[in-house]
């Protein structure tokens, strides 16, 4: 549940400003980017898109400004109906409201066409609506406002994980008291099981061998909004700290925070949104593997595995960061472990689903040893356990 925290005298004089405008309501989803624009992840966007920021990402996948030219591959706008567009008439300025609560200031607005069609095959590739990030676009409002966004107060959410939604400019500062000569991130929507953890563990023997002495992992799960099938953040977090204390990732150079942007499903578009956020968060290596992004529609990969890390290793505006890529990892059922997939010997390997880590968890048993550490499995079984009751 969201809530206002501190009073200050900004947060009066922003208020007193705001109970003049004409205000729209908005959504969970719409607060949450709210949220990404306020604290910077977003840069250089400072608000809602207005239609030529929309036009350039959408067609460019990045956005131009006088230093040059910085990845931004997912539209972040504001979709409002025909009711409110008529109540705010001239206006230049609006209130954005959450729960009857004013949040944000939208200044120098601009209203526009949701060409949803049009948006939603530019993100997706596709414009089926069996997908539910499509689905939330169609049904939202068939107009747009953009404009620079100003929050009353920093948003928090207080489900007792705030204090791990870090913002850019915090954890550039955490990455500066941890000393770190390099910070590689991983970004997740899943509970971490042992191929996960191999990515990481990789990364970091990578950069060790090219001579960084304090390379610090961004364990970085995705907190918005996910489909319906995902495990939830509470979960998810729970997993991973599991993971740490039972040392699967060392927690002496790992900083786990929350990334607060909803997830799209939008696979080699979006990744580029997961990495340019941590670029900015200060990240400089950045891990990708398969299908990142990816689902499933129909029983099939809506996008090819491969095209989330080639597409990631020639996007344009991330030149900041190294991406590390990898290729997929799976159950070795020779090693009994997770390892990366040998093409010499590809019967040795099996994959183990979502669908049937899912089945595996909700029955109780145990998957494959190797898979999963065991505190981090049991939170996954609990889980599904108790949604089945
Ligand atoms: S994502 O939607 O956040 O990308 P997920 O949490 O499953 O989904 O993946 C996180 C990262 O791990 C992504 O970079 C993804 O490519 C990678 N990944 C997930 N599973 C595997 C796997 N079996 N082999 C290799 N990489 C994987």
């Amino acid at each position: 549940m969201f809530c206002l925290t501190r009073i200050s005298d900004s947060f009066k004089m922003k208020l007193e400003e705001a109970q003049t405008l004409s205000n729209v309501s908005i959504n969970t989803l719409d607060l949450q980017w709210v949220q990404v624009l306020s604290e910077g992840w977003a840069e250089p966007l400072k608000g809602f898109m207005r239609q030529h920021e929309l036009l350039q990402c959408q067609h460019f996948n990045c956005l131009t400004t006088d230093n040059g030219v910085t990845n931004q591959s997912i539209p972040i706008v504001l979709a409002i109906s025909s009711e409110d567009k008529n109540k705010i008439g001239e206006s230049t300025k609006i209130a954005l409201k959450y729960h009857e609560k004013i949040v944000a200031i939208l200044s120098d607005i601009e209203i526009y066409e949701h060409r949803k069609d049009e948006r939603v095959a530019r993100q997706f590739g596709t414009t089926n609506k069996d997908h539910p990030y499509i689905e939330m676009i169609y049904k939202s409002g068939d107009w747009l406002v953009g404009g620079e966004i100003h929050v009353l107060e920093r948003i928090a959410w207080n489900d007792s994980l705030d204090q791990f939604r870090l913002t850019p400019k915090e954890l550039r500062q955490k990455f500066k008291e941890l000393k770190a000569d390099a910070v590689f991130a991983f970004q997740t929507r899943n509970p971490v099981h042992n191929g996960h953890a191999l990515l990481m563990k990789d990364c970091r023997r990578q950069l060790i061998e090219r001579g960084y002495t304090n390379p610090v992992l961004l364990l970085h799960p995705l907190g918005g909004w996910t489909k319906g099938d995902d495990v939830p953040l509470d979960v998810r977090m729970k997993q991973h700290e599991a993971i740490l204390e039972e040392g699967v990732i060392n927690p002496k150079s790992t900083v786990l925070a929350i990334f607060p942007s909803p997830m799209m499903y939008a696979g080699p578009t979006e990744v580029q949104w997961h990495a340019k956020t941590r670029m900015v968060a200060g990240a400089n290596f950045y891990i990708v593997g398969r299908d990142p992004a990816g689902m499933k529609i129909g029983g099939r990969d809506l996008y090819e595995p491969t095209h989330g890390s080639l597409t990631l290793k020639m996007a344009p505006g991330l030149n900041q960061l190294e991406i590390i890529d990898f290729r997929k990892a799976a159950y070795d059922t020779k090693a009994g472990e997770m390892a990366f997939h040998d093409p010499e010997r590809k019967d040795d390997f099996a994959d183990i689903s979502g669908t049937e880590m899912r089945r595996l968890a909700k029955s109780g048993e145990q998957p494959p040893e190797g898979f999963m550490a065991a505190k981090g499995w049991k939170i996954m079984s609990d889980y599904y356990q108790s949604i089945q009751k």
